[in-house]
């Protein structure tokens, strides 16, 4: 192993992945099994993958008919050939589990194994991540074809990781499932009473005498148990967890050296903080919608780094992987668009800024045909090294090795958000509000773009989470809290943290009752000093206003003196918190809006109304200020990422803009992108990236 190796440090089974390239992964999905007719396609692609420096492929997934054409034959000629091919063109294997999509002929032998939808109709065969979860004999199936290939390929030593199938997630409505839903039921609550106490069933008369009468929520069904619905999606994560851990116990008893991750995507559908725990590494694919309409990339940019940051945070301390990307356009978003030239670079680099080590596509050949071959992919239907794409992503090659010493540092920021999969299941199930949209996570966005724009990194975390690492503590909406995380919250802010909360903070408890004794709940009122009376919900067109109190501009330096409000306002009555602003206008006109509350040595800051930009910005940045968090001063659309190793900072500097922009009170360093030492000021360019390496021993501070 090379003396040289970041990771040699770190211990761990996924470092020992990585050790193995000793470069940030560069390559991504790969499918060989489509060009079996294909072999001087094949033989051509090698040159091409290395001379794009690309030194991983993920091979195998949706494979399943390849590899078992008919069921109990297997052929892995194709493979071992690939495998071994890329590995002496110096390529590691990213190797799939094929469980994302099924042959025809498992589904027509065993139709237990398609999904049934939330009206409980059984689906046709077709498409892919529609398996029954529950159904035994998908599962032996699947246990048998992962076992074959774990003891294929066990000794290979190209192949560094294993790829479980593909994006886990949606939902089955089964009969095995619903029956497994009430075992899970009765280990949850116990009794039926139990069941019932905590769902408040004697509303409407829907109380259960026994564990066999409760049904999932289907469509045409019980949609008025708003804990019943929050049971079943927990209820899903289990179950999709449960399946992910038998993939996972099947290839670790085989080959319990090579780390094993699945690649996550942009749902909020399942709580990946469940499915992180028995993953050695976190993956996820990223396909922001870039120059979309109505929007600029500057906002599309905070919204990834948010997702970045939500996804690093499943497994905190350790190095996350970008497991695709694509590198021109997809085929998913309403219209197309490819992206322009560099903002391919400008993207890949913001995720290695916010803590990726790696930069990986969907795909590296388009396909010929069927539903994605017209998909971005690095080598198009042309097939040469001709294209701007092949080369946008060639030079990118050169710059991740550039980018070497950076690999296995990490981001440690002071600042953290709250953005917990159930809380956010739990505010979209309010019967109430704005009935339609209760924007929970375009609000966790905002409050990050803010906060961000204040402090640089900001950690998006699960209520799990560890808080006495942060000094801020950011909770847009939190309004499912139990007991036990009222406590953990009032904890941080006595011990010395500082806790922004907004309206709907600490509504109800885990199973969806009202906390009694007035809102917040959960102990938090003495926290924030504060008792919410009611919450009134604004028409769109409707507008109310917040005027800042003296006392504010005592207790938060640069805020303006007036700010819009919009779609929600509580109606508070401060019990010892100060009152920074009021409403101005409507009958609670006077009344506070946004407080403050010393508890023990902390802070505790309740925005009792949802509030614009304009103000997230000025209040994050006083806030942040305030506990000497501020991060560096920074043109409109420059976003700043810091990672560290125990040697160095990397400052990275992305321009979202697409013009030039003047950067000052840089740190000293070398720029390792350009190997230049810019000195204090530079200018970078629209869509420009510096990445500068400040030697720790460097600084006075
Ligand atoms: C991902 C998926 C890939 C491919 C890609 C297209 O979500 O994992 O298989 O479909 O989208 O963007």
């Amino acid at each position: 192993m090379d003396p040289g190796c970041p990771y040699i440090k770190k211990e761990g089974i996924e470092m020992a992945a990585l050790t193995k390239v000793n470069a940030f992964l560069h390559g991504g999905d790969y499918n060989p099994d489509q060009w079996q007719k294909y072999p001087d396609i094949l033989s051509a692609d090698v040159e091409l993958l290395r001379k794009a420096h690309i030194n991983t492929v993920s091979m195998g997934i949706f494979a399943w008919m390849a590899l078992e054409p008919e069921e109990g034959r297997f052929t892995f000629d194709w493979l071992d050939e690939r495998i071994e091919t890329m590995y002496q063109n110096g390529i590691y294997t990213v190797l799939a589990t094929p469980s994302g999509a099924r042959p025809a002929w498992l589904d027509r032998k065993y139709p237990e194994a398609m999904r049934v939808d939330s009206y409980g109709v059984r689906n046709h065969h077709g498409l892919r991540h529609n398996h029954c979860m529950s159904s035994p004999v998908y599962r032996e199936k699947v246990r048998i074809i992962d076992t074959k290939l774990a003891e294929r390929y066990k000794d290979h030593p190209g192949v560094i990781l294993w790829h479980l199938s593909n994006e886990y997630g949606g939902e089955c409505y089964c009969g095995l499932c619903a029956a497994k839903f009430r075992t899970w039921l009765k280990d949850k609550y116990g009794t039926i009473e139990a069941l019932n106490d905590a769902y408040w069933t004697a509303f409407w008369a829907h109380t259960y005498t026994s564990f066999d009468e409760v049904e999932p929520p289907y469509r045409n069904g019980e949609q008025s148990v708003a804990a019943l619905k929050l049971d079943w999606q927990q209820f899903t994560t289990w179950n999709t967890a449960d399946f992910m851990k038998a993939e996972i116990d099947t290839l670790k008893a085989v080959t319990p050296d090579i780390p094993v991750t699945t690649n996550f995507y942009l749902t909020e559908q399942l709580d990946y903080a469940k499915l992180a725990e028995p993953l050695d590494l976190i993956c996820w694919d990223s396909y922001p919608c870039w120059h979309e309409a109505g929007t600029t990339p500057v906002h599309t940019a905070a919204q990834t780094a948010f997702t970045h940051s939500r996804m690093r945070n499943y497994l905190p301390g350790k190095p996350f992987l970008l497991m695709e990307s694509t590198p021109s356009l997809v085929n998913h978003h309403p219209v197309n668009k490819l992206k322009r030239p560099g903002m391919h670079r400008l993207s890949s680099l913001q995720a290695v800024a916010c803590g990726s080590d790696s930069v990986q596509y969907f795909q590296i050949r388009k396909s010929r045909g069927s539903f994605e071959q017209f998909h971005g992919a690095v080598i198009d239907h042309e097939g040469s090294d001709r294209t701007r794409v092949y080369k946008e992503v060639q030079a990118l090659g050169e710059d991740l090795q550039r980018l070497a010493p950076v690999l296995g540092s990490t981001v440690r920021p002071k600042a953290a958000l709250v953005f917990d999969l159930p809380n956010q299941w739990a505010v979209n199930l309010i019967s109430g509000l704005d009935k339609f949209d209760k924007k929970a996570t375009v609000t966790a966005q905002a409050h990050y773009e803010a906060l961000a724009r204040a402090v640089g990194d900001v950690d998006v975390i699960s209520c799990g989470r560890d808080f006495s690492e942060y000094r801020l503590l950011v909770l847009p909406m939190l309004y499912k809290v139990s007991d036990e995380l009222g406590e953990k919250i009032a904890r941080f802010v006595e011990e010395g943290g500082t806790v922004v909360a907004t309206y709907l903070l600490g509504y109800v408890n885990d199973t969806l009752l009202a906390h009694l004794g007035g809102f917040p709940g959960a102990g938090l009122r003495r926290v924030f000093g504060v008792w919410n009376e009611e919450i009134d919900s604004l028409w769109p067109e409707d507008e109310n206003h917040l005027r800042l109190t003296e006392e504010c501009a005592r207790a938060l330096k640069g805020l303006g003196d007036t700010y819009t409000v919009k779609e929600y306002c509580e109606i508070l009555h401060a019990e010892g918190a100060r009152v920074l602003a009021a409403y101005t206008d409507d009958f609670y006109a006077g009344s506070p809006a946004l407080t403050v509350n010393r508890y023990g040595k902390g802070l505790a800051y309740y925005q009792a109304a949802r509030l614009g930009s304009g103000f997230l910005t000025d209040f994050y940045r006083a806030a942040a200020e305030d506990l000497g968090l501020r991060g560096p001063e920074l043109p409109e659309g420059v976003e700043y990422h810091l990672r560290e190793s125990d040697t160095a900072r990397f400052h990275f500097y992305l321009n979202f803009t697409g013009e030039a922009v003047r950067l000052t009170g840089l740190p000293e360093g070398t720029d390792l992108l350009s190997g230049c030492r810019p000195g204090s000021e530079a200018e970078l360019p629209g869509y420009g990236v510096l990445c500068i390496e400040e030697p720790k021993e460097a600084r006075l501070d």
